[in-house]
């Protein structure tokens, strides 16, 4: 049965699959006690840590208890992941990850804009952050632009760009 046929703005069964799913998505800010850190962890060593070779415990850096976290969840499970770091009205996004099966559900960019929002209540004035070169677009429609010249990350190896974005 063509269950999806006759629901509103739906054209395939795809799409009726992906917004089924968007309704699903909850959006909470995390700290280190939330029972949804450890998933969020195995998030960011799955995407930026272990491909790389690099240690789970490298996941703990300098800025990970003094950042804000944000995790996206289906169902209680963790698939998006963000960090913000404040200093001095200057903000700085990391760790920015949608778990492989949810990407293009527009997670990834709601999950940013939160980051946003929040840096513009604790009025920051410009965030800034490392973005990987096949995400430049990604950033450019959350209002980002390019500054300085593509860089080898140390972490990954991978060609990366500053970018910014004036809140
Ligand atoms: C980059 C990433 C977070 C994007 O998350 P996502 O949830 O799939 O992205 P969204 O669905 O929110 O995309 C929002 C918009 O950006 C576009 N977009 C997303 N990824 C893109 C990419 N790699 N290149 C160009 N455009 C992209 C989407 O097409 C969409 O455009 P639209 O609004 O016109 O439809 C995800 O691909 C990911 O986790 N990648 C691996 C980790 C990573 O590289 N993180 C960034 C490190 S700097």
């Amino acid at each position: 049965m063509q269950f999806w046929i006759g629901v509103k703005n739906v054209k395939t069964k795809e799409e009726f699959v992906m917004k089924e799913l968007q309704k699903k998505v909850e959006y909470f800010f995390i700290d280190k006690e939330s029972e949804l850190y450890e998933s969020a962890i195995d998030l960011r060593y799955r995407e930026f840590y272990e491909k790389f070779n690099r240690t789970r415990e490298s996941i703990f850096d300098e800025i990970e208890d003094k950042s804000l976290k944000i995790v996206a969840c289906i169902d209680n499970k963790v698939i998006g992941h963000a960090r913000l770091f404040i200093d001095n009205s200057i903000g700085e996004i990391t760790q920015v990850v949608v778990e492989q099966n949810y990407r293009s559900l527009n997670i990834g960019a709601n999950i940013v804009k939160k980051l946003i929002e929040e840096g513009k209540k604790q009025s920051v004035e410009k965030i800034c952050l490392d973005a990987r070169i096949y995400a430049i677009d990604f950033y450019r429609k959350l209002g980002f632009k390019t500054n300085g010249e593509i860089f080898e990350s140390k972490k990954s190896g991978l060609p990366h760009i500053r970018m910014e974005v004036y809140l």
